[in-house]
């Protein structure tokens, strides 16, 4: 079955087999980015172009390094010194951009739809880097296949997503993906980091972090977002208590399946989400997976998108 799609906006839109096409596409491009050679010319004389409006260090860099190493050029626009500091919108930005031939536009930004209206006004292809609260499809991507290694397949799992529930682009990408995949999806977290449109995601709702992992093959633990709007609640006043009940260790793990798998999509408020021991600790934790695998994630993602044209 072919991909047809012309951008990537979020897993909402993909298929099971969409996701399968992309992730198989990726094993091979992560095979690639262990070999001497890391790099080949399938897309030699195109552009791609980063416009990242959040702060990035995983997904910027991710993105110009999986661009390279098919062979692109790529160009990252210092959004803070850029004119939209005079006032230009995020359309005529973009639509800037496009009139420069570019052939992909990697954007990052903190309104929910912005991928969606750029989208349907330039001729690259649009791929969502992380709009607001609402997705960042790659990450899911990346996520699912850190698991499908360790996992050997995505059928019916058992995944609890565990935090800043709220705000997290991460959950709701995530939660569309495995859910594709017959996946008993749990969200975890205190009321004040919970958010009413999960009943209609088809999601198992925690507020107590031992019944949410209980048999989890997977635990994917969120950032506490401070930069987003504050929910009402001043965190520094339930910090200890947030900790002492939704912060993961190996202790409580023990409610998750024996070779449960612990992801965090970074970056990690250390001492806050998860324990120092169990983030480093290789036997469960797949971090820095998630993080070599996203390169192969995105020079599929890219790939499969502009071999279209
Ligand atoms: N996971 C993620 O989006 O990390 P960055 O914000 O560093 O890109």
């Amino acid at each position: 079955m072919p991909f047809t799609h012309r951008h990537l906006i979020d897993t909402e839109a993909l298929s099971r087999a969409d996701i399968e096409i992309i992730l198989d596409r990726a094993a091979g491009y992560a095979e690639q980015n262990r070999s001497k050679n890391k790099k080949n010319d399938k897309f030699n004389g195109k552009t791609s172009v980063n416009l990242f409006f959040e702060d990035s260090t995983r997904t910027r860099t991710s993105f110009e390094i999986a661009a390279k190493r098919l062979g692109m050029d790529t160009v990252c626009v210092p959004v803070a010194q850029s004119s939209i500091s005079k006032g230009e919108t995020l359309l005529d930005t973009a639509l800037n951009l496009d009139a420069m031939q570019i052939d992909t536009l990697i954007l990052r930004h903190t309104q929910d739809d912005a991928a969606q209206l750029v989208s349907a006004r330039v001729k690259a292809h649009v791929i969502n880097a992380g709009n607001g609260k609402r997705a960042h499809p790659t990450q899911a991507l990346l996520d699912a296949m850190a698991i499908l290694r360790r996992r050997g397949s995505l059928d019916n799992l058992t995944v609890a997503i565990c935090g800043d529930i709220a705000r997290s682009r991460v959950a709701r990408s995530n939660i569309r993906l495995f859910k594709k995949f017959g996946a008993d999806v749990r969200v975890i977290a205190p009321d004040y980091f919970m958010s009413d449109d999960f009943n209609a995601l088809g999601v198992g709702i925690h507020t107590d972090l031992k019944s949410g992992i209980a048999g989890a093959d997977a635990i994917i633990m969120l950032r506490i977002q401070h930069e987003r709007d504050g929910l009402g609640i001043d965190f520094s006043k339930v910090a200890q208590n947030y900790i002492s009940d939704f912060q993961l260790d190996h202790e409580k793990l023990k409610a998750a399946k024996p070779d449960a798998l612990v992801l965090h999509p970074g970056p990690v408020n250390r001492g806050v989400e998860l324990t120092d021991e169990l983030a480093d600790d290789p036997e469960h934790s797949v971090i820095l997976e998630q993080v070599e695998l996203g390169v192969a994630v995105r020079m599929a993602v890219i790939d499969l998108l502009l071999s279209q044209d």
